[in-house]
């Protein structure tokens, strides 16, 4: 009964959004749109590109291609394939970094000292179907920001989409530490 009680509290307490961790702010609209089948992310000004960020890109690219998703709905987002159909298509992610960013590796980055390592991102998806843009002030921003990208999308009969366009999410790390393990071996 009680872990009844918990499941339907944290059902009528869950947003839309199935991002987790839950962004520090974001909106959400209610229009499908569905990546075009020729969708593909671009790097914007960002010279000479660490070979890790293109990597992170086309590893990006690839999952959105082969992951197949469903919503986890009951008839598994059948009933929305109309919608679907009609979805206008996203072509391009256009990644880049802000005008004063430095351009470095997400490998260099990702151990800077913990209090000024920089991670937030912007990733701004209309619903109309023109471009999606992610912008950061660091390569690691931009990671987080494409694995974000990949949470927004389902798939059905092939197509990959969402119902929740357009999206607007501004997101950096609450804390900077978000762990701490306790050797109860050797402490
Ligand atoms: C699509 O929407 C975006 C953001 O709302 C807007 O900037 C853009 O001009 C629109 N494009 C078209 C073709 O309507
Ligand atoms: C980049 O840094 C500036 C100055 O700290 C900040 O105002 C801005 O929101 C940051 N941009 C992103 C995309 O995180």
């Amino acid at each position: 009964m009680f872990s009844f009680v918990v499941v339907a509290v944290l059902l009528a307490v869950t947003p839309s959004l199935a991002v987790w961790p839950i962004p520090q702010k974001y909106t959400t609209g209610s229009t499908a749109l569905r990546l075009s089948p020729s969708f593909s992310i671009k790097l914007s000004g960002i010279n000479p590109a660490p070979q890790d960020l293109l990597a992170a890109i086309s590893r990006t690219s690839d999952h959105l291609r082969k992951d197949k998703l469903q919503a986890l709905v009951p008839d598994r987002g059948a009933s929305s394939a109309n919608a679907v159909r009609a979805a206008k298509a996203l072509d391009t992610l256009t990644v880049s970094l802000t005008s004063n960013a430095k351009v470095r590796s997400i490998a260099e980055e990702a151990v800077d000292d913990i209090e000024s390592r920089v991670e937030g991102y912007e990733l701004t998806i209309p619903a109309n179907g023109s471009g999606a843009t992610l912008k950061a002030n660091s390569s690691l921003g931009l990671l987080r920001g494409l694995t974000t990208f990949t949470q927004l999308w389902y798939n059905l009969d092939e197509t990959t989409y969402t119902l929740e366009a357009p999206f607007t999410i501004v997101d950096a790390p609450a804390y900077p530490y978000r762990g701490l393990m306790l050797d109860t071996a050797r402490n």
